[in-house]
């Protein structure tokens, strides 16, 4: 019988400390209001120094586990994504969780792909779990993204807040993953990007930029086009699906999107405002803000949308198979 990789838990993680718009108004040169009606972001959280990228992917990896009704030791490969590991460039944040958990021999990995980690993770543990090489995957987007923010940028230190969202994918026989879609094009690398060439002999602080504007055109453009091609591609249109949960960088992106596929709010997850931008664990933190409010459960069919620094991009058909959270 053909192995079927499905989504068994979700979880997330944030640090106890909020950052609302206001607090941002007594050390920069921005408001309330500017940030509110642009981005529809209110507050994001912000880990403490002690806290690492791989402290909260592991608070939120145990939960995520507990969820799943397995143990730590049936894990057989952990992939965390993430732009803000613990170490530039190794050890792997993955390892760093696996050591925490407990699990010595896992096979553990980082991934790279900006805001579009959780898509391409999943990708990998579907092919992982279906070609029988693994039985239970954690995935885990986890970000300490505060680590590389310059909080005398106004243009990038509002958007980002830090957490973790994780999943464990497994073999069994729910409806499963349908179907995922990935894509790239390094032509916009410096768009969005953390700058400190590993060429350069001199170590700076790393520091993430962006070209706001100039993303955000080719961001809209690309979200739509890449859900369109997957609908498309399995003879999906946007009211069989029932939740709607697209990557969280700004609420006109998403309400753009939204409108373009003729999507309902019931059907689409926002949580922008409450978390900020993420980047890897912006896709698990919202499916986990729609599982705890109950609107995810068992059987429901989600499609997942993002877009990120490289450019990457990627969006996921995928049923979820695990327990209600009403029934934890
Ligand atoms: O996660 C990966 C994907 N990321 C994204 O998709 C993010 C995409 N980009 C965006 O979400 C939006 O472009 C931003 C929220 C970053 C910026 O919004 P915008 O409407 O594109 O504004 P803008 O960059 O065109 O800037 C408009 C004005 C500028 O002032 P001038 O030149 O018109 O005088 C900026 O200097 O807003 C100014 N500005 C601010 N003002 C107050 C930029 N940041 C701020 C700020 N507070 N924090």
């Amino acid at each position: 019988m053909k192995l079927k990789a499905c989504i068994k838990s979700i979880a997330s993680y944030l640090p106890e400390k909020t950052l609302t718009n206001k607090d941002f108004e007594s050390f920069l040169d921005t408001s309330d209001e500017w940030i509110l009606k642009r981005t529809g972001i209110k507050q994001r959280y912000i880990a403490s120094e002690t806290e690492n990228t791989s402290d909260l992917a592991y608070k939120a990896a145990i939960k995520a586990i507990q969820r799943a009704k397995i143990q730590t030791n049936d894990i057989d490969l952990i992939i965390v994504a993430t732009l803000s590991p613990d170490y530039f460039t190794m050890p792997s944040t993955a390892v760093v969780v696996a050591n925490k958990l407990g699990l010595k021999g896992v096979s553990a990995f980082d991934i790279s792909a900006a805001c579009s980690g959780f898509i391409y993770m999943l990708e990998l543990a579907r092919s992982m779990v279906e070609s029988g090489a693994k039985k239970n995957v954690l995935i885990i987007g986890a970000e300490k993204i505060s680590s590389v923010l310059d909080y005398t940028d106004r243009t990038t230190c509002v958007l980002f807040g830090d957490g973790a969202g994780a999943c464990v994918v497994s073999a069994s026989e729910g409806k499963g993953i349908i179907d995922i879609h990935t894509g790239s094009d390094g032509e916009f690398k410096d768009l969005l990007c953390t700058k400190r060439s590993n060429q350069t002999k001199q170590l700076e602080p790393i520091k993430l930029e962006m070209k706001g504007n100039e993303v955000f055109k080719v961001a809209v453009k690309t979200l739509s086009d890449d859900v369109s091609y997957l609908l498309d591609k399995n003879k999906l249109k946007t009211s069989d699906i029932d939740l709607f949960i697209p990557h969280q960088a700004n609420l006109r992106i998403i309400s753009y999107v939204q409108e373009k596929l003729g999507l309902s709010d019931e059907q689409c997850v926002v949580c922008v405002d409450k978390f900020g931008n993420t980047s890897a664990a912006s896709i698990p933190i919202a499916i986990n803000e729609a599982y705890e409010q109950g609107r995810l459960t068992n059987g429901k069919l989600m499609l997942l949308d993002a877009f990120g620094g490289g450019f990457t991009w990627g969006s996921a058909l995928t049923y979820f198979d695990g327990i209600d959270y009403k029934n934890l």
